[in-house]
């Protein structure tokens, strides 16, 4: 039988990492941050000094890209160039100029592959912004969390304040709607709620009261 995979979408800081991360655990699942592809390969871009508006430099570069994809700790993980990427993909250059690498077809299609070709790892719960859209658009179980704009804010300084980086909330809540506005406006694959897909608004709610719904809700399928 053919791996299943759960498909968790939403706007930045809508809980879905964490969230992702604890339903894989619970259903002894594998876990993928989508975001993660998109961010190394504007990581890379940054490295290499290469334009990140420039969809044809990028395209190149990822051509020549020496990506590699291993199971480690219940994680679907990659390495660059045999390097694992940590905090650097993670960094204040790299969220300002995600959105635009993420928006770019060339980029879309390559990361579709890999994340469609991850399945050949085992069964999965992948987060992003298309999986229940574009990479799964047949995966059984689909899920849309949200939260109000200013939840997500919050959630997202504080989770900076924690990193002690020095940013104010209007400054996070400004760089959101920037990236939302791109995430949602983009041509390709724009993140919007699947056909299907369960809503559930996390605002107000804590992490344990969201696992445990979409949990709950999984357990009552046959799985
Ligand atoms: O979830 P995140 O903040 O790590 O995502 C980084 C960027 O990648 C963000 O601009 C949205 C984009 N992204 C996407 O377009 N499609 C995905 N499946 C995952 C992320």
């Amino acid at each position: 039988m053919a791996n299943k995979v759960v498909a968790i979408d939403g706007p930045s800081a809508s809980g879905k990492s964490t969230v992702a991360k604890r339903v894989a655990a619970a259903l002894g699942f594998l876990y993928v941050d989508s975001g993660a592809l998109y961010r190394a390969v504007t990581w890379k871009a940054l490295q290499e000094k290469v334009s990140t508006s420039d969809a044809s430099r990028v395209s190149i570069l990822l051509q020549n890209l020496a990506i590699t994809f291993y199971e480690k700790e219940g994680i679907v993980c990659f390495k660059i160039d045999d390097r694992e990427l940590k905090n650097e993909i993670r960094a204040i250059e790299v969220n300002e100029n995600v959105s635009k690498i993420a928006a770019m077809p060339e980029v879309r299609s390559q990361v579709v592959v890999w994340l469609r070709d991850m399945v050949r790892f085992g069964d999965l719960v992948m987060e992003g912004r298309d999986i229940a859209t574009a990479v799964f658009p047949n995966a059984e179980h689909k899920f849309y969390l949200d939260a109000s704009e200013e939840e997500r804010a919050k959630r997202r300084f504080q989770e900076i304040h924690d990193g002690a980086e020095k940013i104010t909330f209007t400054d996070v809540n400004e760089s959101l709607k920037r990236r939302d506005a791109i995430d949602k406006g983009r041509k390709m694959d724009p993140l919007r709620m699947a056909n299907g897909a369960v809503k559930i608004d996390t605002t107000g709610m804590n992490i344990d009261q969201v696992v445990q719904f979409i949990v709950d809700r999984l357990k009552a399928c046959v799985f």
